[in-house]
């Protein structure tokens, strides 16, 4: 049997997905053929498997860094601290030329470009494993070579806001 259609719009659903509390990640990688870096900010993140180490993400098909992440063989997932807020909204809403200015770089062991600021939560750097075209969006699932964690106080995303907002309703239907 084949889906009924939605009966809501697509702002109810983003609010009712808003209510989901997520954390923030950066995801980068490097692009071809000029090794430009590349990296934007995820809150799609999630486990998948343990044994083998996997993990998945989803990324919008209008992103302009679409192509360089299907065609990459690894990319690393910082899981990012409270207090690297700037570094999520540089991500999210920076240009992705200027993203990287005057940022520390560095490489993760099987040498995918990462951030050198060794704040995040934790770390994984993935083989990009599987591409599933789902609607608007591409799902990577990627298997973990590497990670590595802090116990720092990690930030959260939620109701389109980056902290825990109160679960009062709006003045809109939203
Ligand atoms: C908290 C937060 C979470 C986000 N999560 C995602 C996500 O999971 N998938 C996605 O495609 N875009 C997500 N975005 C939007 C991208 O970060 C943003 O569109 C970015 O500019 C895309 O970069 P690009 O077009 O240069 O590839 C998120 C933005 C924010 C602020």
């Amino acid at each position: 049997m084949a889906p009924t259609d939605p009966d809501f719009d697509s702002l109810f659903f983003r609010s009712a997905l808003g209510r989901f509390a997520t954390g923030v990640t950066v995801i980068t990688t490097e692009g071809k053929p000029d090794h430009q870096p590349l990296g934007l900010t995820i809150s799609s993140f999630n486990s998948v498997s343990l044994e083998p180490p996997m993990v998945l993400w989803s990324l919008s098909r209008k992103a302009s860094s679409l192509l360089h992440f299907q065609q990459s063989e690894r990319y690393v997932v910082h899981v990012l601290a409270a207090s690297q807020l700037p570094l999520a909204k540089r991500f999210a809403y920076g240009s992705q030329a200027q993203r990287f200015d005057g940022l520390a770089l560095t490489r993760a062991p099987s040498g995918t470009l990462m951030l050198g600021d060794n704040e995040c939560a934790a770390w994984f750097e993935c083989y990009n494993l599987i591409q599933h075209e789902a609607g608007d969006h591409m799902i990577f699932v990627g298997q973990v070579e590497h990670c590595h964690r802090n116990f720092n106080q990690p930030l959260v995303y939620h109701a389109g806001d980056f902290d825990l907002t109160p679960s009062t309703e709006p003045l809109s239907n939203n």
